[in-house]
């Protein structure tokens, strides 16, 4: 049923790294907000830099259509925080003050907060700072706290799973191994995804300290077998717990930790076959969403207007099951959902021998 009598007026901004379905998580919060809930929708520009500088747009009918496929977000996004904004002397600055300033001059009952784990952060501080606020969950990372998934995951992990299935096909006719480096600094959910459903033969996660000799075993049991090729996936955070046998470089080791360029000239000189690396990086993050992260974005951006609607805020709407459940923001702010090593996909990964490396 419409609400009209005690109509809302909210902010929307995408904040932190972009990814498939943002804009469809625009439309969801705006089209609820506008048509069920009789509410005035403003976006700002550029994540919290837009508050910041009170740069915004009037979200109306015309500026919904043609979201739902859109790959980006029309609202422009930034990793700036209004508590550390750069300033002209090339340091930072304070500019809480005109946040909260720019939220009051638009007399907003609320401001919808699209990002990751920094977003929720960022929130947080500003829900201290008097505003009603309220975080949708979005990053291919899939690592925010107190939520199942977030959208942009699904996306990606077809993005990556793709790439993984071409380059099968040339590492096999070459007989190589292909080293594919996958985002995910913290976490490795998109790295294992990815590796489950594209058929890697090895991936290296942040959660789970890899080996380069245990690598290295895992490539020379496949050829030992007659696979002559060896797709290994590597999350961006992906770290060795040592380096028995000083294979790489102290100084290398010390200075940028093992990159795959690293790991690829180790593997070549160690195992006598040609190798490659991928470096998938932005793709993963371009284009339309997938059908999944439509529908989610689509859900939680409507149960976040209609959770304003009754007065909530100071909350992350989060997926658990097939609940839409508000979260309150102490519960996100700061953590990280990393891969639990009692995983099942960490289960499914050593079952099917799928080498973690360790
Ligand atoms: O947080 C999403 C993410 O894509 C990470 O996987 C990656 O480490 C980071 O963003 C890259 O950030 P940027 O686009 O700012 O280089």
């Amino acid at each position: 049923m419409a609400q009209r009598s005690k109509a809302k007026t909210i902010g929307v901004l995408t904040s932190g790294g972009d990814c498939p379905g943002l804009n469809a998580a625009i439309r969801g919060v705006a089209k609820a907000a506008i048509s069920t809930y009789g509410m005035e929708v403003f976006g700002f520009l550029d994540g919290f830099t837009g508050l910041v500088e009170n740069r915004f747009i009037r979200l109306a009918d015309h500026e919904l259509s043609g979201l739902l496929t859109l790959g980006g977000t029309i609202l422009g996004t930034s990793r700036h925080k209004p508590q550390r904004m750069p300033g002209p002397d090339g340091g930072t600055r304070d500019m809480t003050g005109a946040a909260v300033e720019n939220y009051r001059r638009l007399n907003l009952d609320c401001l919808v907060c699209i990002g990751g784990g920094g977003t929720a952060k960022v929130a947080m501080h500003l829900k201290k700072s008097g505003l009603n606020v309220l975080t949708l969950p979005k990053t291919i990372d899939n690592d925010v706290a107190e939520t199942d998934v977030t959208f942009g995951f699904d996306s990606a992990m077809s993005i990556a799973t793709e790439a993984l299935d071409r380059l099968h096909t040339t590492a096999s006719s070459h007989q190589r191994i292909i080293l594919v480096d996958i985002m995910g600094h913290n976490t490795g959910w998109l790295a294992l995804g990815a590796s489950l459903s594209g058929g890697a033969d090895v991936c290296l996660i942040p959660e789970v300290p890899y080996r380069l000799d245990r690598v290295i075993e895992a490539v020379a049991r496949r050829r030992e077998k007659g696979r002559r090729f060896s797709l290994v996936a590597v999350a961006e955070g992906a770290r060795p717990a040592d380096d028995k046998g000083g294979l790489v470089p102290d100084e290398v080791l010390d200075a940028t930790g093992v990159t795959s360029t690293h790991l690829a000239a180790v593997l070549e000189g160690a195992l006598g076959m040609e190798s490659r690396v991928t470096t998938l990086g932005h793709v993963q993050r371009g284009g339309i969403p997938s059908p999944t992260d439509r529908l989610l974005a689509t859900q939680l951006g409507v149960k976040a207007a209609s959770l304003i609607a009754e007065g909530s805020h100071g909350i992350m709407v989060a997926i658990k099951g097939e609940e839409l459940v508000p979260i309150p923001l102490e519960q996100v702010a700061g953590k990280k959902r990393t891969v639990p090593l009692d995983h099942p996909w960490i289960q499914t990964a050593r079952l099917i021998g799928l080498s973690l490396g360790d």
